[in-house]
């Protein structure tokens, strides 16, 4: 199972008990992604989506963008907290140029009820965070960036124009 690096297990249990507890499909999704083998290191860990949760209830985030979909461990964490927030008006564009490694998350977004508020735009993030910029410019709340490490200057500089 994925675990954040260098947390201890009174660490880890203090924020789980911390935290509501993980929906079902939030395990699912990890129990499946981790039978994918050596991959499944590409998920954030079960303790990185609580955090997440936490943002997205802090920023009372109505739009989000996520840019590093995967098998949609940290997009639905977000999108179950802005949909029980912001019912159907919630949205949440999640960026990835791979159709085989969200084919499972868009299974699990609709399993968990959230796949109305997601919109999984697949291709090169740079181009769909470039298409963002008419449709939701200044206006996203909260932004993930958990793609590949070289794009990350230019993401951070779409998000600036994204952003609130
Ligand atoms: C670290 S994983 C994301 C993990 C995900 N946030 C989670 O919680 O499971 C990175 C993802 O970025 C996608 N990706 C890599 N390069 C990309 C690019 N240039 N444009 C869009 N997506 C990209 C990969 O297909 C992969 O699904």
């Amino acid at each position: 199972m994925s675990g954040s690096i260098g947390l201890d297990e009174t660490l880890a249990a203090y924020v789980r008990a911390a935290n509501p507890p993980e929906h079902a499909v939030l395990a699912r999704c990890r129990r499946e992604t981790d039978a994918m083998g050596d991959i499944s290191r590409m998920q954030i860990s079960p303790e990185q989506g609580a955090f997440m949760q936490m943002c997205t209830r802090l920023t009372d985030a109505k739009i989000a963008v996520e840019v590093g979909v995967f098998t949609g461990y940290s997009a639905l964490a977000t999108a179950l907290v802005m949909k029980e927030r912001h019912g159907s008006e919630a949205r949440l564009y999640g960026c990835d140029n791979s159709e085989e490694y969200t084919a499972p998350a868009r299974r699990y977004f609709e399993d968990a009820g959230v796949d109305d508020v997601i919109d999984l735009r697949i291709g090169e993030a740079r181009d769909t965070l470039e298409a963002l910029k008419d449709e939701i410019g200044g206006r996203a709340d909260l932004m993930f960036i958990d793609a590949d490490k070289t794009g990350y200057d230019a993401y951070y500089e779409a998000g600036l124009d994204l952003l609130r």
